[in-house]
């Protein structure tokens, strides 16, 4: 298999393409063995998944994180190391953002990480009538200039705030939000603004917590919550009910499936490299249950999805279009990127 493609993010750090995402060691997706979590994520960087992406609310993911770096980098000298790319999020409740309190977790996240700096942090808010997200961000700016964080990045704004921000002088890299075959609504507006202004979008939903896979294909819908057992399954089964429903989803797995067999791949591939084919779009993130019995088995689909051979056709994307269209317009229904978080 090909190197795993990566993106440049504009304060110069590297990042593969496809990045393993840590909510799903947070304990909402089942119970997390961490030591068999660290064990775990030496299979995803051995395949050139060098790229992790936690948050300062996701339980333990930046521990384990912490414990894998500091493992990586007890190797004996001699040995080459891979440098892997620690993205985390900063997600603080309502209250004063003034320096100190910035500061302050930010020094949280670096201990539980295990390093000096942070490669890029993504920072949330969630009541935009309470404008001091321009307050912690003027910090964040300040301690990026300061060497203390290489990549200042938002997380769910949405295209007015990131406007807003963005004319103040301050300088972001990446917005992460949802981007989906399901959830285009990055593509309305989002896209053209931060291709503007070379911000990379990284993206999650990108397999709505693998309903967007074979294991759902000809499937009864899941309703209980035993079905719906990881809380990104739930999240999305629901914004499978706002877009479509079951029946329409279904006539959408049937294409998807169409595309792979025609590409000798997984359905889980094709819709991934959908979103990564999208302008804007620096990389997709797929969660990973890397403390639990089978983690690490949807590697080499990721990598496929990545892959050069893998390229989709008009034909494919007409296809999906002719599904797609039929769905509601979540752009009226929820609003720009990150609305679902403050309705
Ligand atoms: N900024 C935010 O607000 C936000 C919100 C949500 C997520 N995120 C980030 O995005 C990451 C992704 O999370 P997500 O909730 O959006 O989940 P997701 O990536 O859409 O789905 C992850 C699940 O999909 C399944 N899967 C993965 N690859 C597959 C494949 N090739 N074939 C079939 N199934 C596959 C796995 O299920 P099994 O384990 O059951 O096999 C996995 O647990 C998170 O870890 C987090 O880093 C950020």
């Amino acid at each position: 298999m090909s190197p795993v493609p990566k993106v440049r993010l504009s304060g110069g750090l590297e990042i593969c393409r496809v990045l393993n995402g840590m909510w799903q060691v947070s304990g909402a997706h089942g119970e997390v063995d961490k030591a068999r979590a660290v064990e775990t994520m030496q299979a995803y960087v051995d395949a050139g998944l060098t790229s992790f992406d936690m948050a300062d609310i996701y339980g333990p993911a930046e521990e384990i994180f912490g414990q894998f770096n500091s493992r990586l980098k007890s190797k004996p000298s001699g040995d080459a190391v891979p440098a892997v790319q620690g993205l985390t999020k900063y997600v603080p409740r309502a209250g004063p953002m003034d320096r100190k309190v910035v500061e302050k977790a930010l020094q949280r996240s670096m201990t539980r990480m295990q390093v000096d700096s942070l490669d890029c942090v993504q920072f949330h808010w969630w009541d935009y009538s309470d404008k001091r997200y321009l307050d912690a961000l003027g910090h964040l700016s300040d301690l990026q200039q300061e060497g203390l964080i290489r990549e200042l990045a938002l997380t769910n704004f949405d295209t007015q705030r990131l406007e807003e921000i963005t004319n103040r002088g301050i300088s972001i890299s990446s917005n992460q939000v949802q981007y989906s075959v399901i959830d285009q609504r990055p593509a309305m507006k989002m896209e053209q603004f931060c291709l503007a202004n070379n911000i990379q979008l990284l993206t999650y939903g990108t397999l709505a917590g693998g309903l967007l896979s074979e294991r759902y294909l000809g499937k009864a819908e899941p309703t209980s919550r035993a079905e719906l057992c990881t809380a990104s399954l739930s999240k999305y089964k629901n914004m499978v009910d706002t877009w479509g429903g079951w029946s329409l989803f279904q006539d959408l797995l049937i294409t998807l499936e169409t595309v792979a067999k025609r590409h000798d791949c997984s359905l889980a591939s094709v819709a991934m490299r959908y979103v990564l084919d999208r302008p804007a779009v620096g990389g997709v993130i797929v969660g990973c249950r890397l403390g639990v019995a089978g983690a690490g088995q949807h590697i080499s689909d990721s990598l496929q999805s990545c892959s050069a051979d893998l390229k989709l056709t008009a034909e494919d994307l007409s296809a999906i279009e002719a599904v797609t269209r039929r769905s509601r317009d979540l752009m009226v229904v929820i609003g720009d990127c990150g609305d679902e978080y403050r309705r």
